[in-house]
């Protein structure tokens, strides 16, 4: 079976009630490919998860931005994936770059957090990606394939997993990757887990491409092979995510 187009729109710590309402209802007025053709799945700050869960088309779903690395309890400030559950959201993005820059997220503890989500049957969104210095050193694959390697030394099923690459130099600069340089890299992690894995992942794992994708590089992104769809920040919040979603055709 073919690998569905994923777009996902990681709204990150932006928003305030009325401009999540608002955005949310550009998308409810959207015409876009059936859900057939292409998941879209969105993700709100913590806080706004209800309102938009509530209020979003029931074709596109809902993810959190992050959640504890196991079961809740003294944790101050964490939110669980059992309440995710408990909220009915499906999705969590996990290990973006954000995080494991400002809030030293180590490959293991990544890792560990995607294993936990995805046992308490919340599907997951995993980011990995090299920083610029990465890349100027020759270590991107290296660097991604240590990454994908932490989730692989805990995980069995990667059914419920949509890897994101998302270079490190191209998030929020407006620098994106060339789809050349996104083809070779999303290669290189399905070549990765075809031969850490098994074949059978390999071909059925979608990696979406992430960093600086808006409305007028994403249809050439999209034609590449090995790039089954988007993780979205900036344009996300805007009308032109449309135009991403519609890039699955
Ligand atoms: O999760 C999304 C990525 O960090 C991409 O962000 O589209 O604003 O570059 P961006």
């Amino acid at each position: 079976m073919g690998r569905k187009f994923f777009v996902g729109g990681n709204w990150k710590c932006n928003g305030t009630t009325e401009e999540v309402k608002k955005i949310v209802t550009m998308l409810n007025e959207a015409e876009v490919p059936s859900e057939d053709v292409v998941e879209v799945v969105v993700s709100p700050p913590y806080v706004f998860l209800p309102t938009v869960k509530s209020i979003l088309r029931p074709d596109f779903h809902v993810a959190a931005q992050n959640c504890w690395v196991k079961k809740g309890g003294a944790f101050t400030g964490e939110v669980s994936a059992e309440m995710l559950v408990n909220l009915g959201i499906p999705w969590v993005i996990l290990g973006h770059s954000e995080r494991r820059a400002l809030l030293n997220e180590s490959n293991e503890f990544v890792g560990d957090k995607v294993a936990y989500a995805l046992s308490q049957g919340i599907k997951v969104i995993a980011c990995v990606g090299e920083t610029l210095e990465q890349r100027e050193a020759g270590s991107t694959v290296t660097v991604v394939a240590e990454q994908t390697k932490a989730i692989a030394e805990k995980v069995s099923d990667w059914t419920n997993i949509v890897l994101a690459y998302e270079p490190v130099w191209a998030i929020g600069t407006g620098k994106v990757a060339s789809p050349a340089q996104a083809q070779e890299v999303h290669f290189e992690l399905r070549k990765w887990l075809k031969e850490n894995v098994s074949a059978e992942v390999a071909a059925s794992t979608r990696i979406i491409y992430g960093g600086s994708v808006n409305g007028a590089n994403c249809k050439e992104l999209a034609g590449q092979p090995d790039v089954d769809g988007f993780l979205v920040g900036g344009a996300s919040l805007k009308p032109e995510f449309v135009e991403i979603i519609k890039a699955a055709t």
